[in-house]
């Protein structure tokens, strides 16, 4: 019998396994059998998978998490490590391999199609900032999780007439802070994508209590940074194996911007990292039916050998589009969205 194989690297990202579920149901339907690699890539590598039936991924698009469990293993970083994989493919007799994951994942992805490889791709991350697909899944859990955070935070900052900075995921694009800061009511939103300067809080806050309106919460992308305080960071050094530093840990931007605030202002100011609070539990509505669909279009286009493409969400339907449009540069937030976000600061 064909086989395929399906994998899920990086971050995980609440909707994944309505993605597996969707993947394995539609090709025992079209008459494979399914082999779900453990660890992400790591599992790939090492021949550690598991045979998926439709009874393992009965209900599992309700839960959050990935029952393959992810892993941020590079294949590039590893010697001869496509062979190995093209090698691991061929022996287990899988015809092609899904590859859920975000720029990393989907990045290796590509790069084994490069090397002759079957495979395709399914856009995931909370961070939302994978190219040619308007939304990835993962991002409506997130943010709703960042509007109820906020929405809880206002209450208890308002009480005690404090600043409250929050500091949400997000290296490189704000999309999180900016949408789940707009939802949340947000007083002030920075992200990543433009420089902000703590001056420009600090006024604001200044503002809002003189006129009456004692306390502010203030959204702060992980990644975004205030030129000005960049010294004040003690960011880790350590890195993963795609490069990327670890932020989250060490003295993160909304801590020095807290300290700056109470400092300047003498308003008591607390921070909090919401961190992988974000990423864990239950997907929303929109996430287990959006991970469905694109499972079910990954097993379309393999059936139709479209090979080396990925699923993606466009205008609202579903449609394959080449790896290379997906990965090699973020999709980070166009300029002026933030503009939109701005009308309501204060
Ligand atoms: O890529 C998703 C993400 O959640 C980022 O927003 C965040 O910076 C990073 O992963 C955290 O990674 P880890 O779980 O490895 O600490």
């Amino acid at each position: 019998m064909k086989r395929i194989g399906i994998l899920t690297g990086g971050g995980d990202a609440p909707g994944l396994n309505a993605v597996i579920r969707a993947v394995t149901v539609s090709a025992i339907d079209s008459g494979y059998e399914v082999l779900g690699f453990l660890r992400g890539w790591a599992g790939m590598l090492e021949k550690d998978y598991e045979i998926l039936t439709k009874e393992r991924v009965y209900d599992i698009h309700r839960q959050g998490g990935t029952i393959l469990y992810s892993s941020r293993t590079n294949v590039a970083k590893v010697k001869d490590g496509f062979e190995i994989v093209k090698r691991n493919l061929a022996d287990l007799n899988v015809y092609c391999l899904v590859a859920a994951g975000g720029e990393d994942t989907l990045g290796v992805a590509k790069k084994l199609a490069d090397a002759g490889g079957n495979v395709v791709g399914v856009p995931k991350t909370i961070d939302n900032d994978v190219n040619a697909t308007d939304y990835t899944f993962g991002f409506d859990t997130a943010i709703n999780r960042v509007m109820e955070a906020l929405d809880r935070l206002h209450t208890t900052t308002e009480a005690h007439q404090r600043i409250m900075v929050v500091e949400i995921m997000g290296r490189h694009a704000g999309w999180m802070a900016l949408h789940g800061g707009m939802a949340g009511g947000a007083h002030y939103i920075a992200i990543p994508e433009v420089p902000f300067d703590t001056d420009e809080i600090e006024k604001l806050c200044r503002e809002r209590y003189a006129a009456g309106k004692k306390y502010a919460v203030v959204a702060i992308a992980e990644g975004a940074e205030d030129p000005k305080l960049t010294a004040k960071l003690q960011r880790s050094a350590e890195k993963d194996s795609f490069g990327h530093i670890r932020l989250g840990s060490g003295r993160g931007i909304a801590e020095v911007v807290a300290e700056e605030l109470q400092e300047r202002t003498g308003i008591e100011t607390r921070h909090i990292q919401l961190g992988h609070l974000q990423r864990g539990g239950d997907p929303t509505a929109f996430d287990r039916v959006l991970g469905t669909r694109l499972g079910v279009k990954v097993v379309e286009m393999i059936n139709a050998g479209e090979f080396g493409k990925m699923a993606a969400l466009r205008g609202g339907e579903m449609e394959a589009v080449p790896l290379a449009d997906a990965v090699g540069e973020l999709k980070t937030v166009p300029p002026g969205r933030l503009d939109v976000a701005k009308r309501f600061f204060g």
